[in-house]
């Protein structure tokens, strides 16, 4: 499908799309799942194919069914109406963006968020995304293939800060964190800590404390939260990103470019108003001075 113009009009659909999303996830208490509609809609990169990632595939049928994405219809169908209201953007776009407003309202990093992407009806096959009861092997294997890092693989693994797991979903069950609703960099303070009654720890998420480069992340984000929100804040950019090529040019990207010139547009117009409301006071003034 075509990508989408990202003109003012589209700019400022995404604005209020992002105060809707804020509003929708407030309201429903709905942050992690939207989180990882995000995630699962863009962890199906492959960076040798340049096939899957963050393309909106994931609302059809044939994708969400499955088995990784369990639940997911859930978020799909609570964005319908965000979509219905601003047609112009694209699922990608709007999966994407759901999933930073979800890291932002639940007191995380600010996500840079660049709008673009086109959406895809081509679906991958399944089995693209990581399988929880395996090891680091598996972790790398799936993450190098989305083109993404260890430090990604690390920081992007804190999003467990957020929400749990369903048994009927995913066959594990609970929070990792003791406040699920709240981002912050407990995941690895909990992890590090080991078992705690009524915490979950997928195979995944222990193995990662094995591996020398791993743990070093894991010992660094519980440490330190501002290293652990400035790395997550850049991983989720790229996750949100991979194979799309957002509308950059050198030092800014297109779409500020745009934005920018509406407002010295407006600016303008503005200008040329105000002298035109002055020049024609004065031919006034002068005119009835003149009678
Ligand atoms: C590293 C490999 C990963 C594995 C094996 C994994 C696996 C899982 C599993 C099994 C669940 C439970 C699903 C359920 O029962 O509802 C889950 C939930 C979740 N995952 Fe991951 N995940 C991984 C990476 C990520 C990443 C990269 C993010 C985001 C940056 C993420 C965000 C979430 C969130 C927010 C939930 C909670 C959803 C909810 O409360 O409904 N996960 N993950």
């Amino acid at each position: 499908m075509a990508a989408p113009v990202v003109n003012a009009e589209y700019l400022k659909e995404i604005d209020k799309a992002r105060r809707d999303l804020r509003a929708l996830i407030a309201s429903k208490n709905c942050a992690p799942i939207m989180l990882r509609l995000a995630w699962h809609d863009a962890g199906t990169y492959d960076v040798n194919t340049k096939t899957g990632g963050p393309n909106g595939s994931i609302r059809f049928e044939e994708e969400y069914s499955h088995g990784s994405n369990a639940g997911l219809k859930i978020a799909i169908d609570l964005l319908e109406p965000i979509k219905a209201k601003h047609p112009k953007i694209t699922y990608a776009d709007l999966y994407q963006l759901s999933g930073v407003v979800a890291v932002e309202v639940t007191g995380g990093p600010t996500v840079n968020f660049v709008p673009g992407r086109r959406d895809s009806s081509v679906c991958p096959r399944e089995g693209c995304l990581p399988d929880a009861k395996q090891g680091n092997q598996h972790l790398r294997d799936v993450f190098y293939r989305m083109g993404l890092s260890d430090k990604d693989i690390v920081a992007l693994s804190g999003g467990h800060t957020l929400g749990r797991a369903h048994p009927e979903r995913s066959g594990f069950e609970g929070p990792w964190t003791k406040e699920p609703l709240k981002f912050d960099n407990s995941y690895f303070v909990e992890l590090l800590k080991g078992e705690a009654e009524g915490l979950l720890k997928l195979p995944t998420d222990k193995a990662m404390l094995d591996d020398p480069k791993f743990r070093h992340y894991v010992e660094l984000y519980a440490k330190d939260e501002d290293l652990f929100f400035k790395d997550y804040a850049e991983s989720h950019k790229k996750l949100s990103e991979l194979g799309f090529t957002p509308p950059t040019s050198g030092t800014g990207s297109k779409a500020a470019d745009v934005s920018a010139c509406t407002i010295l547009a407006q600016s303008a117009v503005g200008v040329v108003v105000a002298a035109a409301v002055v020049v024609f006071s004065y031919i006034y003034e002068s005119s009835k001075r003149s009678k």
